[in-house]
């Protein structure tokens, strides 16, 4: 079956596809002609659905995604520059939550909506590993508190050293300081050898926590976790991850304790315009 097939009956010529394809392997030798492809393009295509996407006739289809299956834009869906402006100021790092665990068809909206966050090469090799047993959660947490522990006697860094103190010392009074006492853990890992893999996790958790957030949750990013997930051997393999990957990224999420009123200040923009 050819890459892609295009409805002649439809396409009107206008080489928007060979223009938009990032891999350009669409050609369009002239006006007159429809859009080829050129010789060995498969090897190229990243299967990213743009050409069916841009085509406002519907003429185009890929082997994997036919126009009829890929929904329209509905641009009365669209926010508007201000409200979009205002979810992305308004979002705040939860730290506090309710016991109430969410429920799973919520927890899939999220991870349903992440999938359609950018990854390098279009690889969507971004992979979910979803803790929803709060004594799991704390267990992990337990591991990052020993591995803390192991680091504190080869940490040079004075200020380094006191933070880890204060969180262990935290721990032993009761309060975790590593996931919060959140109900749920969504850690992201991807294979290792694709060439952005952090980028590619720390992008779709970010589309997860802001849609999160318009759903009533509350979502923090779980830093003292990750960096204890590729170098703590027991969390590792508490973690038991598919061969090849590595966690770049994990969430705590619940539903908050505490609403924020205001959006706090934030350093100007660090600009060197050239
Ligand atoms: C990569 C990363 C790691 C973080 N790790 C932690 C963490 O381990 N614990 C925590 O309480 N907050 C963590 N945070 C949250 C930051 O402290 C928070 O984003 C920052 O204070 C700004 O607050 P805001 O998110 O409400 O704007 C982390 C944030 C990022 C981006």
């Amino acid at each position: 079956m050819s890459l892609f097939t295009i409805d002649p009956k439809k396409c009107k010529r206008d080489g928007i596809c060979a223009a938009v394809c990032p891999a350009q392997i669409i050609i369009q030798k002239d006006k007159k002609s429809f859009p080829s492809m050129l010789a060995g393009g498969e090897e190229f295509c990243i299967n990213c659905g743009h050409c069916v996407a841009v085509c406002p006739h519907g003429a185009m289809a890929l082997a994997t995604m036919t126009a009829e299956g890929c929904p329209p834009i509905d641009k009365s869906l669209l926010p508007t520059a201000l409200a979009l402006k205002h979810l992305l100021q308004a979002r705040r790092s939860v730290r506090q939550y309710k016991k109430t665990p969410v429920s799973r068809k919520l927890l899939m909206a999220l991870l349903d909506t992440a999938r359609f966050a950018p990854t390098g090469s279009n690889k969507q090799q971004v992979h979910w590993t979803v803790f929803s047993k709060p004594d799991e959660v704390h267990k992990l947490a337990a591991m990052v508190i020993d591995f803390i522990k192991t680091m504190l006697p080869v940490t040079t860094d004075e200020a380094a050293v006191r933070r880890f103190r204060r969180i262990v010392s935290a721990w032993e009074s009761g309060r975790d300081r590593i996931m919060r006492g959140a109900p749920h853990l969504i850690v992201a890992h991807s294979p290792s050898d694709l060439s952005f893999p952090a980028a590619d996790c720390a992008i779709a958790l970010t589309y997860l926590e802001l849609y999160a957030y318009t759903q009533g949750l509350g979502t923090c990013w779980a830093g003292y976790f990750t960096g204890a997930a590729g170098l703590h051997e027991p969390l590792i393999r508490a973690l038991s991850l598919p061969a090849g990957h590595q966690c770049y990224g994990a969430v705590m999420l619940g539903y908050p304790q505490y609403r924020y009123h205001r959006i706090p200040g934030r350093n100007e923009a660090q600009i060197n315009w050239r």
